[in-house]
């Protein structure tokens, strides 16, 4: 136990000393003021006290204004005082008032040693919880501070993302916005299928933004190539899945945007690339990113040919179930009402500039 240090005042010489004998006796450093004026001197100096120990026997009027100036002075210090009880109504309005901690007899010692290990415990609790409650402060601190920081990283990784794609949408022949709107319908349709994590729904966001990023590797000649593509042409488009693949490997996205990066021209059957795979051997994302994307393509204006109605698209895409499409996400497609998909693609393209737009800065670019 480290030696606490403790005030004691006593007007009576003969009580100071028989306490300050007793005291230092008891593990405690003791210092002793004859006098109160001298003891508020010595307060006013010294903050090192754990408390202090004032004889008001008998009680004066005076004690109070007293009592009130060491509380002024050392606000954090415990006050034992020491009188008979020859008064205790007075003594309990000095507690009420919060002047005074303690009440200790002057001649009952065990009395006055466990009321300073009392204050003294008292005073180590109130200083472990004002620790622990600092620290909880850091910590929560802390905390939000790493989820703010994290939330902008978020934040900003998915605006790269988004731009990225609508900078190779102004680059390719598909609509502007493509990405969005693939990217909502594959959303809506994942969580269809009863996918409910989070991390996986925005995987799949972000792989149905990123499907076609391989793009990037190909050539303008063969990608705005306005006439009939050769063999070897195919050939070099048909790389954009797994060109896209190894980009997104370096920025760490997590299996599901990849596996639609990878797979999202394989086709129900086998017939697709790059791997040729078979129903469920295609990862259920790259499945539902084939009908969102056909969804998008039919609907959309192209150079070569105008948009169909979402009707039309409907029927191509139940044509195509079980070839292309697996038959379970074109029942999933077809179980919400064409509005709905409708409505999507208007809330993904509305803020985008027109498709004349659109065009005349394709054009501009291609001179
Ligand atoms: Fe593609
Ligand atoms: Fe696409």
């Amino acid at each position: 136990m480290t030696s606490e240090k403790v005030l004691i005042i006593e007007e009576n010489n003969k009580r100071r000393a028989y306490l300050a004998r007793f005291l230092s006796k008891l593990a405690f450093s003791i210092d002793i003021s004859p006098s109160f004026s001298e003891a508020i001197n010595r307060l006013h100096k010294q903050k090192e006290f754990a408390l202090v120990v004032a004889g008001l026997s008998p009680l004066e009027s005076r004690h109070l204004k007293i009592l009130q100036d060491i509380k002024k002075i050392a606000p954090q210090l415990s006050l034992i005082i020491l009188f008979e009880s020859d008064s205790p109504e007075l003594a309990i309005s000095l507690i009420n008032q919060g002047l005074v901690d303690h009440i200790a007899d002057p001649d009952n010692l065990p009395g006055i040693y466990s009321a300073i290990r009392n204050e003294i415990n008292k005073r180590d609790l109130i200083r472990e919880n004002e620790s622990y409650l600092q620290s909880l402060k850091n910590i929560s601190s802390d905390r939000s501070e790493n989820i703010r920081k994290a939330l902008e990283l978020e934040n900003i990784y998915n605006t790269t993302i988004e731009n990225l794609m609508t900078a190779l949408d102004l680059r390719d022949v598909e609509t502007l916005g493509h990405s969005k709107t693939v990217a909502k319908y594959s959303e809506v349709l994942a969580e269809m299928s009863g996918v409910k994590n989070m991390t996986t729904l925005e995987n799949i966001r972000r792989g149905a933004l990123l499907h076609d990023i391989g793009k990037i590797a190909i050539p303008d000649s063969i990608l705005l190539k306005p006439s009939e593509l050769s063999a070897g042409e195919w050939e070099k488009i048909r790389l954009h899945p797994a060109l896209g693949f190894g980009l997104i490997k370096e920025i760490k996205l997590l299996k599901e945007a990849g596996n639609i990066i990878l797979y999202h021209h394989e086709r129900y059957d086998g017939t697709g690339y790059p791997k040729g795979l078979k129903k469920e051997d295609i990862p259920l994302e790259a499945r539902i990113f084939a009908v969102a994307d056909t969804l998008d393509a039919i609907t959309s204006h192209r150079p070569y040919r105008k948009e169909k109605s979402f009707g039309k698209a409907k029927e191509e895409i139940t044509g195509n179930s079980n070839s292309q499409f697996d038959p379970h996400v074109v029942d999933l497609f077809c179980s919400l009402n064409l509005d709905k998909w409708e409505k999507i693609r208007f809330e993904t393209t509305k803020i985008l500039p027109s498709f004349e737009l659109f065009q005349q800065i394709k054009e501009e670019r291609s001179h």
